[in-house]
């Protein structure tokens, strides 16, 4: 079996066109959607991931707004930027870019988010509202990928989904999102004992563990969905995710490739999730 790609990038620009228009449509009604970003300190991978959502906000007719603070930046003086943000009328979107520099309290300065515009779903209540289904922000990248499922018809009810990684912002909303669209869902993580025995058994299977090319076709079931959300250099310094893509698209009936899989949706939902705020706010 040689396996269907899962195209994130067309999939990503398709809604990125739709966001277009819903932007229009709030443009002329007087309400321009605006995003603002927060960059603590000058890692340079959180300063590519910003520029990325950037580009992408204005290419969607949005306000991107982005805040650029020292890596000395003090815990107050960070949340005092997020608490204007929160009073800010022309911003519906506040994303903290993470991680922050270690003398930062994370959680905090999520918690001081509000959740109206807590676009990234980060927020303990948008985050308890997404476990008991109720209408909320949902993390991008499970949300992204959820729609890289529907959109290419990948039936989730009643299959097994297995999720590698547990982490807050992919692995746990990952298995919530496919429960609660009926998949059977198993949580597999670095102390989980004979992993392959475990990823053998998924008819979907979602990889965020962050090592270079670790699953190949060893885990995988013939037939297996495979959504890879890795982003990491191999050997040649060339871009490749968790998944090690040559053997396992042997096995699989479809898989996302890195870059083009579900880094582009993570941009695409951020984008999605800030025009939802706009129309709440302005509607
Ligand atoms: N760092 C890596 N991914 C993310 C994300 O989705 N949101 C934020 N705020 N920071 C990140």
């Amino acid at each position: 079996m040689v396996a269907q790609l899962i195209d994130g990038k067309g999939i990503g620009q398709t809604i990125k066109a739709e966001i277009a228009e819903e932007v229009k449509e709030l443009v002329k009604q007087g309400c321009k959607p605006g995003l603002a970003v927060i960059l603590v300190g000058d890692d340079p991978a959180s300063a590519t991931y910003v520029k990325n959502k950037e580009k992408a906000t204005l290419a969607a007719g949005m306000t991107s707004r982005l805040i650029r603070l020292s890596a000395e930046t003090t815990q107050e003086e960070l949340l005092s930027h997020v608490r204007q943000l929160n009073e800010d009328n022309d911003i519906h979107g506040i994303l903290v870019q993470l991680p922050l520099p270690k003398h930062l309290d994370e959680d905090e300065v999520i918690r001081t988010i509000t959740p109206d515009k807590d676009v990234d779903g980060f927020h303990p209540i948008n985050v308890g509202k997404m476990v008991i289904g109720q209408p909320t922000y949902l993390s991008c990248t499970p949300y992204g990928i959820i729609e890289l499922l529907e959109r290419t018809n990948v039936e989730i009810a009643g299959r097994h989904a297995v999720v590698i990684g547990r982490s807050n912002i992919v692995g746990k909303p990952m298995g919530q999102l496919l429960l609660q669209r009926d998949a059977t869902v198993t949580y597999c993580h670095s102390r989980t004992p004979n992993l392959a025995e475990m990823t053998k058994q998924a008819d979907i299977l979602v990889v965020a563990v962050g090592r270079a090319k670790m699953i190949d076709a060893s885990y995988v079931k013939e037939g297996a969905v495979v959504i890879d959300v890795g982003m990491n250099r191999d050997e040649q310094g060339k871009l490749c995710g968790d998944v090690d893509f040559d053997s396992v698209k042997e096995v699989s009936s479809a898989i996302t490739p890195v870059p083009g899989g579900v880094g582009p949706m993570t941009i695409t939902m951020l984008l999605k999730n800030t025009v939802h705020s706009a129309k709440r706010a302005c509607g």
